[in-house]
Formats: structure tokens, sequence, C-alpha cells
């Protein structure tokens, strides 16, 4: 049983084989964290680790008693100025001006499995065995509110899943200004924090820092998750390793604003914390009603940050990722953005179809520029009718062309946008998210819609599914091209303007609930300018997104090593596009782009028409080759091997569950002239099977290829011997299959 109550002690221990999770009641009634890390065996109390001292200036909570403060305990759920004068968990208005609260322990719950979250995307149990719930129900007797946290331990995952629900039943009015999904106060402070940071084109860039005295964070206000910082961060030892030490992953399954940081204090106090930014949230609740915050996850690992990630990647391929695609291999597209943008006719794109299938493409993509008379991105969103110019079958005309083909058929949506120039806007100028007396910002020529009026939502559901009723759509790239700003809904009283951020998002996951029940077999795609939106909360939606509008393989190494952090292969849009690469002008082989889109949803965005023969019979070779490997990349354990991050060089290696398969991808930015002699060490492969590797012919054990590594040297040295793979970036793939 992996969750226990001293009763004596008040003490909840949390634990399965490889974490313990301890917390206890304080004397005051608050939960206070005790431990959180590498498993412990339980016993009836760990109290002696809670340490009360006298601090000069600490505001003590017992009068004759100046060692019991709030101040430097540790706790679960921290409220501010009550004791305590560090960083809050949550904050709350009350009617007479006073934010002061004390919610006491009084009752839990332990329950089976997993709980479902109303409206909000969610890690779920397929069988009430896979995991427990603790729920630990606290009460301020002032207000009569109740503060629920809680705790789901997976039987056989180094999980802890967390979130916090308010229930209000007294009779004046609250605020709630601050509502975090997880506070975790850690003993010391002696770690590095690792974040996903970009901009566009440029998406989860590994950065780490040390934390230092004061605040550390990553943060979005833009309405959506983000390019410049991904709802992730970890806590690592500094002398932590890709392989071993200890790293703690705490990641939010949430798109919409959020903040996640860690504040040092000077006692050496590490509190991390995450959930939705406070910044523009305040959620007024009348007695009787309720807010639930999004769920953190929280991962240990106590070998290492890959250890970390190969953990996230199996929760949520498995247990975030739902429905008909989830453990499906994914189909070989060929999108026609990058070819044509919004320029194309129906013969154009059949054309376009036609030679990707003659290569063995699988579906044709129909990208942004269908509908209204989008012939540039000035007109046009919401208008959800196909452009009678340049689909005079309309959708269902051209999507049974491409059937009949024997291809299937995907388009492109962005159901949030509206542009000035549209029937839409000009019908509902108030269903645009602006201050309606002030000017109002255009992000790429478009505004965003107030999702959180359900009317608005179902309006736009409606049009879409009329869409996918009439015609074989098998596929939706479900894009977002710009943040909320001057975040106000038109209509709706003072009170609920701190309400909007967090209802539009519930909005856009309402409209994804919808279609995907409506559509179960639709494949869906995310995509928000690239990976703006690369959340776990639209992987609970759509099992894959694009990862980045970027598809230069050499940046894309670097975007997809940082992606793999937290998202497994099988959630990452990687695909072949012309070069020289529009985002970077590089130039690189059609092999390097192949090898580096194959981990992950392979497909083309590029003409395949402006290929010579020799190329599209090397297309041809690259699709055979992914559909043969492709349910390794989907289902394999995938592991790092060299970072690009830290030089000229990017090496991964993904493993099948029985290790008897693996491939790996060696990448070399830039050819040095007389190289020095290297050897790949690979990773999760069985150290007493032995491997054939296709590409070389060698036959090795997995010890020796695991411990001794095997030669990649490359023996050129300028014009004396010029061999295929040689010159700037380059790629090499090793194929290993286990003899016997
Ligand atoms: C941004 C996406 O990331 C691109 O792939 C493409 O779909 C464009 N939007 C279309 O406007």
């Amino acid at each position: 049983m992996p969750i226990i109550f001293h009763k004596n002690t008040k003490e909840f221990h949390l634990y399965n084989d490889e974490i313990s999770y301890i917390f206890c009641i304080l004397r005051n009634g608050q939960p206070g964290q005790i431990y959180y890390g590498r498993k412990i065996k339980d016993r009836e109390s760990f109290q002696h680790l809670i340490e009360y001292s006298l601090r000069d200036m600490a505001p003590c909570t017992y009068e004759g008693d100046r060692t019991f403060s709030m101040e430097y305990l540790k706790q679960e759920y921290p409220s501010y100025g009550h004791g305590d004068m560090r960083e809050p968990a949550y904050e709350i208005l009350q009617e007479d001006g006073s934010r002061i609260t004390e919610f006491t322990f009084e009752d839990y719950v332990i329950l089976k499995g997993k709980r479902k979250l109303e409206g909000l995307p969610a890690v779920y149990t397929e069988s009430d065995e896979e995991a427990e719930t603790l729920e630990i129900y606290l009460r301020d007797r002032v207000m009569n509110t109740k503060i629920i946290l809680s705790y789901t331990i997976f039987e056989n995952l180094p999980v802890i899943i967390r979130n916090t629900r308010f229930a209000h039943e007294g009779e004046s009015s609250i605020v709630l200004e601050r509502a975090m999904s997880l506070n975790l106060d850690l003993p010391d402070d002696r770690y590095e924090m690792v974040e996903l940071t970009g901009a566009w084109a440029r998406e989860r860039y590994v950065k780490t820092a040390p934390l230092h005295e004061g605040i550390q964070a990553i943060y979005s206000m833009r309405g959506h998750s983000s390019h410049q910082f991904n709802p992730f961060f970890a806590l690592k030892r500094p002398e932590t390793t890709e392989d071993a030490g200890e790293a703690i992953g705490i990641s939010l399954v949430y798109s919409g604003n959020f903040l996640g940081q860690t504040a040092v204090d000077t006692f050496g106090v590490a509190r991390a914390m995450i959930g939705i930014h406070p910044e523009g949230f305040s959620w007024t609740l009348k007695k009787g009603e309720t807010f639930q915050t999004p769920e953190a996850v929280l991962v240990y690992s106590g070998e290492g940050l890959g250890k970390m990630s190969r953990t996230f990647h199996r929760l949520y391929r498995k247990r975030l990722a739902r429905g008909y695609w989830r453990d499906r291999v994914r189909p070989v597209v060929i999108n026609n953005w990058e070819a044509t943008f919004m320029n194309f006719t129906e013969e154009k794109i059949l054309k376009f179809a036609e030679t990707a299938r003659q290569l063995g493409v699988e579906m044709m993509v129909l990208d942004d520029g269908w509908f209204g008379h989008r012939d540039d991105d000035t007109s046009s969103l919401g208008d959800w009718y196909p452009d009678p110019k340049k689909l005079p079958q309309g959708i269902r005309g051209l999507a049974e062309k491409i059937e009949n083909m024997g291809m299937k058929f995907g388009l492109w949506i962005e159901p949030e946008m509206v542009n000035k120039d549209s029937r839409l806007y000009e019908e509902h100028p108030d269903w645009v998210i602006r201050v309606p007396y002030r000017e109002a910002c255009h992000g790429r020529n478009q505004f965003v819609l107030d999702f959180s009026k359900e009317e608005v939502v179902d309006y736009i559901g409606d049009r879409i599914s009329r869409i996918l009723q009439d015609a074989p759509v098998s596929y939706i790239k479900w894009d977002m091209n710009r943040s909320i700003s001057e975040a106000f809904s038109q209509g709706r009283k003072a009170e609920e303007q701190g309400k909007l951020f967090h209802r539009h998002i519930l909005g856009v996951y309402r409209l994804y609930e919808r279609l995907t029940s409506e559509f179960p077999e639709v494949l869906f795609e995310s995509c928000a300018s690239g990976g703006a939106r690369f959340d776990p909360g639209m992987l609970y939606y759509a099992p894959q997104c694009w990862t980045s509008d970027n598809t230069d393989a050499v940046e894309r190494l670097r975007i997809q090593y940082g992606t793999s952090f937290v998202y497994p292969l099988s959630s990452m849009g990687c695909h072949v596009s012309e070069a020289p690469n529009q985002q970077t002008f590089r130039n690189t082989p059609l092999s390097t782009r192949a090898e580096t889109a194959y981990f992950g949803c392979f497909g083309y965005e590029m003409d395949l028409d402006t290929l010579t023969e020799e190329e599209k019979e090397e297309v041809k070779e690259q699709i055979q080759y992914y559909k043969r490997i492709r349910k390794l990349i989907m289902e394999g354990t995938f592991y790092r091997l060299i970072s690009p991050f830290e030089g000229d060089e990017a090496a991964w290696i993904v493993v099948s569950e029985d290790k008897r398969h693996a491939l790996a991808g060696y990448y070399r930015m830039r050819q040095p002239a007389n190289a020095p002699l290297k050897r790949l060490t690979l990773k999760g492969l069985d150290e007493n099977l032995c491997y054939k590797i296709k590409e070389t012919g060698l036959e090795a054990c997995g010890d020796e290829l695991m411990r001794a590594g095997m030669a990649v040297s490359d023996y050129a040295s300028g014009i004396r011997e010029k061999k295929e793979r040689q010159g700037d970036y380059q790629s090499r793939l090793f194929e290993l299959t286990a003899q016997s």
C-alpha cells in the first residue's frame, strides 16, 4: 500500500519502490513538508527532521514560544503574512480587505486510482491498481473555505501528481488572487534550475543556472504556454549529469498563463512552485463555488536527467495522451505550407499529392489559406468556408480525390482567431478579446476570439464539426498564431475580468474535447506558430504537436533535444523541408534532414517536384525506412547521448522495450580537418545481448557498446580520401538488432 497515515504522529508517507514523499500536520494544524526523494523505509515518525529553532525577527505563532515560526518551517501549501513572509502558494482577498488565512487540517481520504479533473487535461489511470490518491482537507474557519490538496502516487513510476481545489462555503464572497497547483519546500538550495527557453523558431533550448538566494522564475503571461518558456523546470544537483545524480522535474499540465519558480530563502530552503500565473488572475468565489487548479507532475530521478525524461515520456505517452492514435504509428505526411504558402489551387495540391503518393507518403495535409478569401494573412480567419476559387468542390471535393488516390487527407485550422476582414468579425465584433474603447494590438494581423464565452466556442465548434462531418478528413492541424493582449472580455462585469485568461483556455479545452469526442479517429496535431503551445495540456487532446517552424536539421537537433527533456518522440511533429532552409538559409544534406526528422512523427514540408530523380529515389527510400522503424520510434525508450548545446555534435538512441532493436542517430555540425578519433558510447541496450549493426556490419555485445563504445571516427583528411558522408552537417544512423 503506497500511502500510509500514521495517526499518532499525523504523518503521511506516500511511497513506491523508488520514491518517498513525507509530510505531517504541524502543531498549528497546517501541513508541513518533511521529505521528498529516493525511497526510505517507513517509520512511525520522521518529526526529528523538522527543526524548531529561535530565529530573531521571525513572526512566532504561539505566545511564550519563540521556536515555532512558519517563517522557516517547510510547508506543503504556504500562505503569506501569517508567520511566513516568503512567496505564498495562494492568496485570498476577503471582503474586509484582509488576505490573512489559516487553513488547518480537518480530514483526509485515500482513494484507489485517480480522479478526473472537470474540464481540465489530466494524467489518468486505466485501472485502480496503477495509483493511489490522497486528498487532504484543510479549512479556514473564518472564511469557511476548504482547500483540498490532492496527491497521486503511481505504483510503478517515480511520480507524484498534485492539484489543489478551493471550495467556498462561507456567506461572504472571497477572491482567489493566486492559486498554485503545487508547492514544494526543499531542505537545501544546492540545486541548479534547468529550463527550456526560446523564441519563435528556436524553442526549448536547454538553459541551466545555479539557484541563489532570491527568486528564479519561468512564466507566460501571453495566454498560451509560449515559445519563451515551457511549463517545466527541473532542479538538479550541480554534479547531476545525464545519467547520474538527483533531479526533480516539475511540469504543469496546462496550456495557458503559468508561473514556475524557485525562491531560495536565507535559511537555505528552496521553495519550488508551479501553477497559473497570478498576473491578471482573480477569481471570485461565492458560497457553494469551487476553483480547481490544473495539475502538476513531479518526477524524481536518482539517475540523472535522462531517467527524469524517460519517466515523463512513459507517463505522458501512455497516461496523458489518449484515444485512437495513442498507440498507433502515425502516417507519413506531406504538408504544403513551406511549398506553396497560401498560393495554391486544387490542381496544384492534387499534383503535389500525387508525387508524394508515388514516393510513399500516406497523407496530404492542406495548410493555411483554403477558406474565405485568404490569399495572405490579413483576412478570413473565422470564416471557415472553403474558398471556391481555390477549391471549386470544397473540402469534400479535394478530400475525396485525395482518398481516391489512396491517401488520407488532413486539414489546417486556427479556430481561436479572427481577422477584421471577415464576416465573423463584422457580425460579432464583441467576440474579440479587447478593451472596446482602446486600440488593440494585432498579431500577424489577427485577433483572438473570446473563448471564455460559450456561444463563441459553440459557434466555431459547429463550423469545424460541419466540415469534418461533410468531408473525409483524417487529420487536423490546429494552429494558434498570436498571444493574447488587451485581455478583456467584452460585456462582462469588472469582477469577471480576472477569470478571462483561465476561462479562455478552458474554452479551448472544451472545443478540443468536443471535436476529439465527435471525431475520435481523426488525428489531431496541435501547433502554435511552431511550438508555442508544446505543453502537457495539449498532449491530452492531441497526441502530437508541430515541434517548431524551424525545420533546419541543425536547429532541429537542438529543438528536438530540448523538447525531449519532457516530451516523448511520439509527440514531436518532424518534417523534412527544402534546402537552403527557409528559416536559416542553411544547406544541409537531404539525408541529414531525414535522419533528424525520423526521431518523431515524420513527414515532408516541401515541393517534392523540385527534386531531381535521384533525390526522389532517396525520398522514397527514406519513407520506406521510416515505415520500417516507426514503431520503434513511437514505442521505444529514448536516451540522449551527446548534447548539441555543448559542441559540434549530437547523438541519441531509441531502444525497443525488449532491448532487441535500437536506432542511434549521430550528427556532426561542422566537419573538422584531420579530426580526433571518436568513439560513441550507447545507452539502454541489454548488456548480455549481442547486436549486429546494419550500417557497419559490426557485431558487438551490449556491455561493450555501452562501455567501450564504437568507433565513429572520420577517416577523411581533406582531399586525401573523400567519403560519402563528409563535409558539414552530416549524420549517420546505426540500427542495432540483437543476434539470436
Ligand atoms: C504557423 C505554423 O506553425 C505553420 O506550420 C503554418 O501552419 C502557418 N502557421 C500557417 O499560417
